[in-house]
């Protein structure tokens, strides 16, 4: 849900079937709001507090993934009800090349899961407590891996560590959750990969190392994530002014990293945006947005024909990871009007604002 909580396109995508991977009290909501059954949610994150599990347990939540016994000890204390939960491995060897992927979970240094290697026969986090209890392993190895023998890779050490740490510790796992690493282009015109070999080949994989899956032992599950959302979004901005300095045109538009691509200080992608239909033989453009910052860059190099204030530009594929996963509140504007269209008919109009109360937490005044 992290790439777009948008509850008309939540919805959709439930009603195709898919379940959905949450990480927030806020995408519990985005998805009770899609009307969506809460057990329909795995529940995921390194730092989940004891409230806000406590509250998506009360919400209907019955599964969690859990990352360490001090993550599985909160969930001991929030849970008033039985809950399942996938305990999140971490593993040291890495799945395909480094070059091939986007942001890597496993197989390098990382934050999330339990150290997969470290786990023996008995371990706490394998055995219930209070109302919880274990039901299977939870792997995320990286994130938009265009190529198929790349993706097929992290697949496979997915599965190897999943099926090396039932052997090992003698924990048989109901579930398997092999995590994703889908690829989609962001903010630049083009298709999604096809992954023509990839049913295929993770089918061998499984019948190699988790034989069972064909009857549902384990039951298999993957991350869909941003392959699902990407292409479902397009940013439309209007060219403020035009500027040339020093033999480079500036193009400033009405959104910025306000609206799309705030990530691009992790190092997601931007700034590279490229608006669809506008390439001509210009020369390329710096597109700039409205912050009040030199910061505030969409792309370095864009080609816009001949820009001139007015025009609209309109960048594809932005349906993941855009407006929420931008510095929405910085500078404070008013932010983009999100319109969902389902053929030629809007379906849904809405505005995210971002707004703020008194706290009547403790040391209020
Ligand atoms: C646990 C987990 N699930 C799902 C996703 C989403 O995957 P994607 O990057 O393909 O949108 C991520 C990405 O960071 C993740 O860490």
């Amino acid at each position: 849900v992290k790439a777009n909580p948008h509850p008309v396109l939540v919805a959709a995508v439930a009603a195709l079937g898919v379940d959905v991977e949450i990480s927030s009290t806020g995408e519990l909501a985005a998805v009770l709001a899609a009307g969506i059954a809460a057990d329909r949610a795995l529940y995921t994150g390194p730092a989940k507090t004891v409230d806000e599990l406590a509250h998506a347990v009360r919400e209907g939540v019955r599964r969690f993934s859990v990352e360490s016994e001090p993550d599985r000890d909160r969930l001991v204390a929030a849970a008033g009800s039985p809950v399942d939960y996938l305990v999140r491995l971490h593993a040291d060897r890495a799945g395909g090349a480094a070059g091939a992927v986007g942001l890597r979970m496993t197989g390098a240094p990382a934050q999330f899961g339990v150290d997969a290697a470290a786990l023996r026969p008995g371990a706490a986090l394998l055995e219930p407590a209070g109302s919880t209890r274990p039901v299977g392993f939870h792997v995320f190895s990286a994130t938009n891996i265009a190529d198929e023998d790349a993706l097929l890779a992290e697949f496979e050490a997915a599965v190897v560590v999943a099926a090396g740490t039932a052997e090992r510790t003698g924990f048989t796992p109901a579930v398997v959750d092999l995590g994703g690493g889908f690829g989609a282009p962001f903010a630049v015109p083009g298709d999604r990969p096809d992954y023509p070999r990839l049913r295929a080949g993770l089918a061998r994989l499984l019948d190699a190392r988790l034989p069972g899956w064909r009857r549902g032992t384990p039951a298999v599950a993957v991350e869909s994530g941003r392959y699902l959302m990407a292409a479902a979004g397009t940013l439309l901005t209007t060219v403020m002014d035009v500027k040339s300095r020093a033999g480079r045109t500036f193009v400033i538009c009405d959104a910025g990293v306000n609206a799309l691509g705030g990530m691009s200080g992790l190092g997601r992608l931007l700034p590279a945006a490229q608006p669809r239909g506008r390439t001509g033989d210009a020369a390329p453009v710096v597109l700039v947005g409205p912050l009040c910052t030199p910061l505030d860059v969409l792309s370095r190099s864009a080609r816009v024909g001949q820009p001139a204030a007015g025009d609209v530009l309109a960048v594809p594929n932005v349906g993941a990871y855009g407006l929420t996963a931008s510095l929405v509140a910085f500078l404070g504007r008013p932010l983009p009007v999100e319109v969902v269209i389902d053929g030629d008919r809007v379906v849904d109009a809405r505005q995210m604002h971002v707004t703020s109360s008194v706290s009547a937490g403790d040391g209020a005044r």
